[in-house]
């Protein structure tokens, strides 16, 4: 269906959360406009993006924001996380710190959003398998012990970015 599409069934808020530079801003022009950014630069303040998707027989519309990893950047915490029903919790495979911090953007989405949000963790560049810097069975166990699904994605080639969101969609509905 048309991502433009007027009419829909639902309307879910998906948020983008994670430190600077893992590829929110990517994951959602590689979702919503199937397009990606060598030299993207960093977000300021919020943006966000809608693409149309159809579960079982209703359409959906899915509104996902996005805003700056870096804390000079941000806009508003509290009007960022309301009314969200999904969140792709993201880190760069290839950064540790950036999983690590993980810890700190579930903690700031626990304190913000409603409790039953559908939480997705994501570890994007996958295509850089060469600097991998977190391993997949750590990742995977982060994510089972907090009861959160998980998936490693890469904005470059494309690898698990429908699937990504398509899941958070599935797990709201
Ligand atoms: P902030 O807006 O500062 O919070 O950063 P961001 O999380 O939105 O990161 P952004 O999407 O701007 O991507 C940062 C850099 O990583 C850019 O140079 C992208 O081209 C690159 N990048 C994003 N996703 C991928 C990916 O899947 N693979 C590779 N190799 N590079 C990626
Ligand atoms: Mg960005």
């Amino acid at each position: 269906i048309s991502p433009d599409q007027d009419h829909y069934d639902h309307l879910f808020k998906i948020v983008l959360i994670g430190d600077s530079g893992v590829g929110k801003s990517n994951l959602l022009l590689r979702y919503t406009k199937n397009q990606f950014k060598i030299n993207s630069q960093s977000t300021i303040g919020v943006e966000f993006a809608t693409r149309g998707i159809k579960v079982e027989d209703q359409y959906v519309r899915a509104q996902i924001w996005d805003t700056a990893g870096q804390e000079r950047y941000r806009a508003i915490t509290n009007a960022y996380y309301r009314n969200a029903v999904g969140a792709l919790l993201v880190y760069d495979i290839t950064k540790y710190s950036t999983f690590q911090n993980i810890e700190r953007w579930f903690a700031e989405l626990r304190e913000h959003a409603e409790c039953n949000i559908s939480v997705l963790l994501v570890g994007n560049k996958s295509d850089l398998r060469q600097s991998r810097a977190v391993s997949f069975d750590e990742a995977s166990s982060y994510a089972k012990k907090h009861n959160i699904a998980f998936i490693e994605t890469s904005a470059l080639d494309s690898t698990n970015v429908e699937k990504a969101f398509v899941k958070v969609i599935h797990d709201i509905y």
